[in-house]
């Protein structure tokens, strides 16, 4: 039964322990492993060689495809093992060592990480440890719940250890499409023009002489930990939803709005939920992680084809995806992440994408990923890749958090992620800033008007009138810019007491 997963029959006699697959790992090397917003990572080698570290210490630099479950950042990190760790996690004891500078974290585009390292720019992995249903009968390896980068790794490492997993579905094969861009200065337009076009192979190809040791495990993926929408987050959906109608009505979006493209989290995964009240239909995807709402939009009849690089499910939903693969075969795909990240297929397909802000400021410039502009939250992911290539780039976030504590509309974010050139859309709980074809003073009045808390409008009016009585086309108080930030550090909270001016719509 387990042979039947190797179909090449050369490669039997490559089986192993995890602990002997993870001797192949080397004190300085580069490691590239699967793994993709906690779905399909290798799972048995970096747990075991977190164990081996611990008695036999050893530092490595390890890229994944974005973050990796079953806590495997923190096992990692807590025996001592990452020295360097790109392009994203999620982890909180990664995230402390990121912060304590005990790890040096490479925060990147998601699409780049591969490219840099196919011009050498980045050094190539070593070794390569990579979570497969199957190995076909050419030796080429068949991923498991997400592609991310696995391919280009594996492709491009000495040394190839493969961890089979028979927890997941065989039948996961088929629906992947690996597709490897050609080298510079010869490259060739990525031939893909709709969303479920197929483009590669089902499988990763590589010299099977390359592979060294083949592991089996069983242990499932971890589960999304996404929370169902609240108020706040359906209130978000309501509005994007509103804004989404107009475009139609005004035929600056066909009606089934175009290729949507969805971020991580709880509020991405809710303004999805919140199509599913809508009159939408034939909606398509072409995004980077598929969560619930995907399949629950699917269900509903809604979502016709989704194109993403992983799937990462809530236990409410696990089995039925995964026992029912059958039923969603023809209308999933899963890419390398450079792929559904692309921004030559982002901005051909004209996609609506739609991320989350940490907090962003009153021009429209954003923070994904900084607490107070120094703390690493995860990573920039792939929101730059798709914010600056897409048809509308939307961001949307929650007006306050830490119970009011913090105002996620700020005078002037304390990191930049995403500038205001690539923000076309702002939405909180309190309404929606529709950034298009304004200037900064007018940009500001919109979004104080529509995204700021109501604890928080007078002050920002307050900050914006001052700044604009001093001039300048993008107003500012640098003295206080960052003043709220600063009332956080030391007080606890942004707020201040309020000044006794009754309320108004501001102008400059
Ligand atoms: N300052 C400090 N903390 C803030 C904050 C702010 N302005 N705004 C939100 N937070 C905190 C929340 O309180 C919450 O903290 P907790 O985990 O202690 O409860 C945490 O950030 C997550 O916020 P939540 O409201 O649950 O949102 P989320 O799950 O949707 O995550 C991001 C929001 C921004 C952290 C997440 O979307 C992210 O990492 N984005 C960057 C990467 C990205 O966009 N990838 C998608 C590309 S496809």
């Amino acid at each position: 039964m387990q042979l039947d997963r190797i179909r090449h029959s050369g490669l039997h006699s490559k089986i192993m322990s995890a602990e002997q697959a993870s001797e192949f790992i080397k004190d300085g090397m580069t490691v590239g492993m699967s793994g993709f917003t906690r779905a399909g990572e290798a799972k048995a080698v970096p747990k075991a060689l977190a164990e081996r570290v611990k008695k036999h210490p050893l530092k490595i630099s390890l890229m994944t495809g974005a973050s990796l479950g079953n806590d495997l950042d923190k096992l990692l990190t807590e025996s001592g093992a990452l020295s360097r760790r790109m392009p994203f996690q999620v982890d909180t004891t990664l995230r402390k060592a990121i912060n304590n500078g005990e790890v040096m974290f490479i925060d990147q585009h998601l699409s780049e990480t591969v490219e840099q390292l196919r011009n050498h720019q980045l050094t190539r992995p070593d070794v390569a440890v990579i979570e497969a249903v199957a190995i076909t009968e050419e030796g080429h390896i068949v991923p498991t719940t997400s592609v991310g980068n696995s391919a280009s790794f594996a492709i491009f490492a000495k040394q190839v250890i493969v961890e089979i997993n028979l927890s997941h579905q065989p039948e996961l094969e088929g629906l992947h499409d690996i597709y490897i861009p050609s080298y510079r200065p010869t490259r060739t337009p990525v031939p893909l023009t709709q969303v479920d076009d197929r483009i590669g192979s089902t499988a990763i190809p590589i010299d099977p002489a390359k592979i060294v040791g083949i592991v089996f495990t069983n242990q499932s993926d971890s589960f999304s930990t996404v929370t169902p929408p609240d108020e706040d987050t359906a209130n978000i959906a309501r509005h994007l939803v509103s804004f989404f109608e107009n475009e139609v009505a005004q035929e600056r979006m066909p009606a089934n709005l175009g290729p949507l493209q969805a971020g991580i989290g709880n509020i991405a995964n809710a303004v999805m939920m919140g199509l599913l009240e809508s009159d939408f239909k034939d909606l398509t995807m072409y995004s980077e992680v598929l969560q619930d709402s995907t399949f629950d939009l699917i269900d509903a009849g809604k979502l016709s084809f989704a194109s993403g690089c992983s799937i990462i499910l809530s236990e409410r939903i696990n089995a039925q995806v995964f026992d029912n693969l059958d039923k969603y075969r023809d209308k999933l795909i899963l890419r390398p992440q450079e792929i559904s990240n692309h921004p030559e297929i982002a901005r051909r397909l004209g996609i609506i994408a739609i991320n989350t802000a940490l907090e962003f400021d009153i021009y429209g410039n954003v923070n994904s990923t900084h607490v107070c502009g120094t703390r690493m939250m995860n990573g920039i992911g792939g929101s730059g890749d798709f914010a600056r290539n897409a048809h509308v780039s939307v961001f949307v976030t929650k007006s306050i958090a830490k119970n009011g504590d913090i105002s996620s509309v700020v005078p002037m974010v304390s990191h930049v992620d995403h500038t205001e050139h690539d923000v076309d859309i702002l939405v909180t709980e309190q309404g929606l800033a529709d950034l298009r074809g304004l200037a900064p003073r007018e940009r500001a009045i919109e979004v104080i008007n529509h995204c700021v808390h109501p604890e928080y409008r007078e002050a920002m009016r307050d900050y914006f009138e001052r700044a604009c009585l001093r001039g300048g086309h993008t107003p500012h108080l640098l003295e206080e810019a960052f003043s709220w930030h600063t009332r956080l550090e030391e007080q606890g909270s942004m707020k201040k007491v309020q000044p006794a001016v009754p309320p108004k719509l501001v102008s400059c």
